[in-house]
């Protein structure tokens, strides 16, 4: 069954108030398909759940940094969390505000931090010692002062895929908890460093929010321990949010419960408190449709190919992620247990593997639910493949916020 804001009406799949078959049959397949409403929607749960406390909810560009979707979270008040100057340009170009922005990530070049220097960004996630030296030497060099947290690394096992976890010692993330307060003592050395942030990221797609509490505890005895000793700690990055149901049989976490909480804990500290969320607030806002070219089968298998493939979504087969598949037309009688695969030349180009599903047959559509997040970000030309196109839905309309790739987008570059 498809998730919210995704539902069948009259075994017609709808977002919002828009027929997919419809977006499927004028757009062409495989296209990304969001909804506006449900994206800020999903932004303002974070942004509410904190109340009368200081905070500021940083979207995380890396989940999907399609200009539209940006300019729409700015609208919506949010700040951004970025990775690489490619995001800072497109946060910018989208109307963000410089001064909203956070920028996290382990292997930040001297351009990149020039250029969000010079942009006036709010402030650094910084994650080595040598990186607190280059910032510094830049802002000395601009005459400006740069802002920073540094990530520190919990120890806190978030119990996710192994790939999107973060918090472990053996993690290249961050600064290990217990070599925090010196690495503070020396940045309160450098005169164009202002450390007054602590950040924390443990990992992706959490359902149980107990190793998030685990490490908000931590990180709140860091933060006691660093105003000990005179570091004037003010903020705290919490670092990205909550996990989504993929699967009929998960619960989606209360983020109201869960910032509430985080708020509780806080309280009497007096922090600013800052969180990145990316996935919950565009995963299950987005479907990314495909048609079916063929069925066929083998001696053990049945195989439904599709015109989608790992190159439009690679979540499947680079973290054996779960996608819900349903048709847009659900009127075919029964189920068939089958793989679902695209045309790229791998055997890992799979969507689901004896997957019980509908009884889709050549021409129908399906939607492959819950890949507003890590979905278009992910996708490459592998194949030679034109990248999909993109459709935000608001109430009964829908338009083109990214055009399908043409074969000459393809070769754009190259001699
Ligand atoms: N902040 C930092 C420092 C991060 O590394 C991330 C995600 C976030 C925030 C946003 O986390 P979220 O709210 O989305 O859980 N491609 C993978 C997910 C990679 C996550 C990387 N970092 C996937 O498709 O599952």
């Amino acid at each position: 069954m498809p998730f919210p804001p995704f539902s069948y009406r009259d075994r017609n799949l709808y977002v919002e108030d828009v027929e997919l078959e419809q977006i499927a049959r004028s757009a062409g397949t495989p296209v990304y398909v969001y909804s506006a409403t449900a994206i800020a929607e999903r932004y303002r749960r974070y942004d509410e759940a904190f109340g009368s406390t200081p905070h500021e909810v940083f979207y995380a560009v890396k989940a999907n940094s399609n200009l539209s979707i940006l300019r729409l979270l700015a609208a919506e008040g949010a700040g951004f969390d970025i990775v690489s100057g490619g995001e800072l340009y497109r946060v910018l170009r989208a109307g963000g505000r410089p001064e909203k922005v956070v920028f996290s990530g382990v292997g930040k070049t001297r351009e990149e931090v020039e250029y969000a220097l010079s942009s006036g960004i709010h402030s650094f996630n910084c994650e080595s010692e040598s990186e607190l030296t280059l910032i510094d030497s830049i802002a000395s060099r601009l005459g400006v002062k740069a802002r920073v947290a540094i990530r520190v690394n919990p120890h806190v096992d978030a119990q996710t895929h192994p790939y999107i976890s973060t918090g472990l010692r053996d993690h290249k993330f961050g600064i290990d908890i217990t070599a925090a307060e010196d690495v503070y003592s020396r940045a309160l050395q450098l005169e164009h460093i202002v450390a007054e942030g602590v950040s924390c990221h443990i990992g992706s797609q959490l359902l149980d929010t107990a190793p998030l509490k685990e490490a908000l505890d931590a990180v709140l005895a860091l933060v006691g321990r660093l105003r000990a000793r005179g570091v004037p700690i003010r903020h705290l990055d919490l670092g990205g949010g909550l996990g989504v149901p993929y699967k009929p049989d998960q619960v989606e976490p209360d983020v109201t419960a869960h910032v509430q909480d985080v708020c509780a804990r806080c309280a009497g500290h007096d922090l600013k408190l800052m969180m990145e969320p990316g996935r919950s607030i565009v995963g299950p806002a987005g479907a990314l449709l495909s048609r079916v070219l063929y069925r066929k089968s083998t001696e053990s298998k049945e195989f439904v190919v599709v015109d989608a493939a790992m190159n439009d979504l690679i979540r499947p087969a680079l973290y054996q992620a779960y996608h819900e598949i349903v048709p847009l037309r659900a009127h075919m009688p029964g189920t068939v247990v089958a793989d679902v695969v695209g045309p790229v030349c791998e055997t890992g180009d799979f969507f689901a593997r004896d997957r019980e599903m509908a009884n889709v047959l050549p021409g129908d559509f399906i939607a492959l639910c819950t890949a507003g997040a890590y979905g278009f970000v992910l996708a490459s030309n592998y194949n030679t493949r034109p990248r999909p196109a993109e459709v935000l839905v608001e109430g009964a309309s829908w338009k083109f916020i990214r055009t399908r790739e043409t074969y000459e987008d393809l070769v754009r570059g190259e001699e």
